[in-house]
């Protein structure tokens, strides 16, 4: 008889929703922002948790076998990256994204099959309207949701701050912005630029609080406009971050052209995402994204580099590259 395959992969796979749920649930009891202070052993950290006692050694000690937490002679700690990314305290907090992940769609991915059955979307939108419409009639939604794409795209900013040549360019402008986290990070690592984000009128106030708080107010504006109607604001650069996966393929097509139309002569636009590479088998954080974009739209999808190269090549962009940014987030560069 042959010998039979090893069964590892299944088993692991059947059990990662747990550990996910895990992460998750640890970054909303803001564990990481407690440990942020100072190690604590099991009895204080559950305490101050508000945590049951039966759960909580095998809940901390996951976590050091997930990699996010230490432990030294019965001391929880912090890793540097939690500490880094996962303290609520610091301005590089990027829980935002678990914390939304938690909230919203740990929940909606539950219908998942349904989505695969119908194509239809299993979020608050089932009803038939647009996202945004539906997630920023509450204030309270709409700065979970803005401080999640902050959680998203920080740690491509920074790589995008370092990457690309922004000493050729003097202004850009970052289209659908959310809190204004890449324009952050632009600004911060070159001082010549200047420029902000553009994004529906009620993001404004959260955007103008978020830039503030880097004291960057004076190079940083937001420019309010719906890119459904409106022209964009014109720029050498132009950035479009987790934006065209929302959408349909004319939308996509069309947003691409406003772009293409809103650019100075040789500018640049950027689009970055969860890029799938171009034989659809490696990348598996585009391909899960796209399925994301089932369950949250009604017609996005996430894309190869060489689909955004394509689309953009008959926008009338005459070159482009891609380029990795971070983790499974690339950026496609169309120049003018
Ligand atoms: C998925 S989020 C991406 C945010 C940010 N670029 C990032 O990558 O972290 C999409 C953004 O597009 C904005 N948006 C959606 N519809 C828009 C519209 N019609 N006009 C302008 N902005 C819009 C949303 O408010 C949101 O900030």
């Amino acid at each position: 008889m042959a010998k039979a395959p090893s069964p590892d992969r299944i088993t692991g796979l059947q059990m990662q929703f747990m550990a996910s749920k895990t992460f998750l649930t640890t970054v909303e009891l803001g564990l990481f922002t407690e440990l942020a202070k100072g190690p604590l052993d099991c009895d204080t950290l559950r305490a101050r948790l508000g945590l049951h006692p039966r759960g909580a050694r095998d809940f901390f000690d996951a976590l050091v076998a997930m990699g996010v937490l230490e432990r030294e002679r019965g001391l929880y700690s912090n890793t540097p990256e939690s500490d880094f990314y996962l303290d609520r305290a610091k301005l590089t907090y990027a829980g935002g994204i678990a914390e939304m992940f938690n909230a919203r769609l740990y929940g909606f991915w539950g219908a998942l099959t349904e989505g695969l059955r119908t194509g239809k979307p299993q979020n608050e939108i089932k009803g038939g309207e647009n996202l945004f419409d539906a997630i920023y009639g509450d204030p309270q939604r709409l700065r979970g949701f803005l401080r999640a794409m902050t959680g998203l795209s920080l740690p491509v900013a920074e790589a995008m701050a370092a990457k690309f040549p922004w000493r050729d360019y003097q202004t850009f402008i970052d289209v659908g912005t959310a809190q204004g986290a890449l324009p952050v990070q632009v600004a911060l690592a070159h001082q010549h630029i200047t420029g902000g984000g553009f994004d529906l009128p009620v993001v404004g106030p959260i955007f103008d609080e978020y830039v503030a708080s880097f004291d960057l107010q004076k190079r940083l504006r937001f420019y309010p406009g719906d890119f459904m109607k409106d022209p964009l604001p014109q720029a050498d650069v132009l950035v479009m971050g987790h934006i065209l996966h929302d959408w349909n393929l004319d939308e996509k097509r069309m947003l691409l052209r406003k772009a293409y139309d809103a650019l100075a002569k040789d500018g640049a636009l950027i689009v970055y995402e969860h890029l799938i590479d171009d034989e659809r088998r490696t990348n598996l954080g585009g391909l899960l994204m796209s399925l994301n974009m089932l369950v949250e739209t009604h017609g996005g999808f996430d894309f190869t580099g060489a689909d955004c190269s394509g689309w953009m090549r008959e926008a009338g962009f005459r070159q482009t590259r891609v380029e990795h940014l971070s983790g499974p987030q690339w950026m496609v560069v169309g120049v003018k």
